[in-house]
């Protein structure tokens, strides 16, 4: 079959993960039979640095006349100034925004090899198997109003938590959806004994379960649940939470796999079926110190085609065969620096990406 798939490297090591994620793709298109067509395109600070804005219309374009997009990372040290007119996390909002990406799954797995380079006790963190489902194009990251301005008594600034009935609804279909194909267990995670926003993410949420009888739904708070998460985090099978609460705690989640460079996502504008469109890229950012050296850890970007290829082609074989080379790499032994662990060998980002590419050919 043939695809056409935007490449967006983005900042920072974006571009060296990448490169490993479409090394394995190449293997994909050879051992298959499929046919990739990739085009690349600039967001985030190096399109800032080439073209003046963090998304240029074009790159949204070729995006939108692709079957997905896979994106790398954007930001670094250099456009971090926080009164630039535009950071290069404004590309990334952008683009999800202007993708209709609503729904981000992000999927935390405990790798059995990888118990010992976590900082948890090997017996909280076995037999994690969670899916964060994270709004994406709502919530405190787009509210308005938003804006800093100046008054007689000084500065003040505004973000502002807003979601329609119908923003709300639909993010937790998707995860009621995801349940009943997983345990069949459902979180909402909010913030109910505070925010108006929760009390009606809440209310909804009882609501749509009447669709959902088979699913057993548990609200609970967001600071409870980043607390469980480091408690009893096997509990979970499928969360669904605001914006910025996922974003928080899906980096919180990512110890449990052992790093960030170990956690894929994508990002969806619907309940996926079929073939799906979407937007694949690690839950990392671009680790500027890490950049130009040969270190990062490239796994989480191979997972994200992996989930490419299940969610927006239909590939379940495919995507399965790269989960199962990136697990049988870690099984010899392999690793990058952030889950290094005594006894293990030691690699850099091009040798992992190598040995899984390898492993996939057979
Ligand atoms: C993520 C990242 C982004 C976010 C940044 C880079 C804007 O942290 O994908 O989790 O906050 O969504
Ligand atoms: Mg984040």
């Amino acid at each position: 079959m043939e695809f056409n798939v935007a490449v967006l490297p983005g900042d920072g090591i974006g571009p060296e993960v990448v490169a490993e994620a479409l090394k394995v793709l190449q293997v994909v298109s050879e051992k298959f039979g499929h046919s990739f067509h990739l085009r690349e395109g600039l967001i985030g600070g190096v399109a800032i640095d080439t073209l003046g804005t963090a998304l240029a219309d074009e790159t949204l374009k070729m995006c939108k006349e692709s079957d997905a997009v896979l994106l790398g990372a954007v930001g670094g040290s250099k456009w971090d100034n926080p009164q630039a007119k535009i950071h290069p996390e404004d590309g990334l909002l952008a683009l999800r925004k202007g993708l209709k990406l609503f729904a981000n799954l992000r999927p935390v797995k405990a790798f059995p090899m990888l118990v010992d380079s976590t900082n948890l006790k090997p017996e909280v963190v076995k037999g994690v198997d969670l899916v964060v489902v994270r709004e994406l194009t709502g919530g405190l990251y787009f509210g308005q109003p938003k804006k800093q301005w100046r008054t007689a008594k000084g500065r003040h600034a505004v973000d502002t938590l807003a979601y329609s009935e119908v923003e709300i609804e639909r993010i937790l279909r998707v995860g009621f959806e995801l349940a009943r194909s997983r345990r069949k267990k459902l979180t909402s995670v909010d913030k109910a004994n505070v925010l108006q926003s929760s009390r009606l993410w809440r209310q909804i949420a009882i609501e749509i379960s009447a669709d959902y009888l088979d699913i057993e739904l548990k609200h609970m708070l967001v600071d409870a649940c980043a607390m469980r998460f480091i408690q009893r985090p096997a509990e979970f099978d499928v969360l669904v939470t605001e914006n910025m609460f996922g974003d928080i705690l899906t980096d919180e989640a990512s110890m449990l796999a052992g790093s960030m460079g170990m956690l894929p996502s994508a990002s969806l504008a619907g309940i996926p079926r079929g073939k799906t469109f979407g937007l694949y890229e690690p839950i990392h950012g671009s680790a500027p110190s890490r950049a130009g050296q040969n270190l990062a850890n490239p796994i989480a970007t191979i997972l994200s085609v992996a989930m490419m290829l299940r969610y927006s082609f239909a590939l379940e074989t495919e995507a399965q065969a790269i989960e199962n080379a990136v697990l049988a790499t870690l099984e010899q032994g392999y690793r990058t620096y952030d889950i290094m662990s005594n006894g293990k060998t030691r690699v850099g980002t091009k040798e992992m990406g190598d040995l899984i590419a390898q492993q996939l050919k057979g």
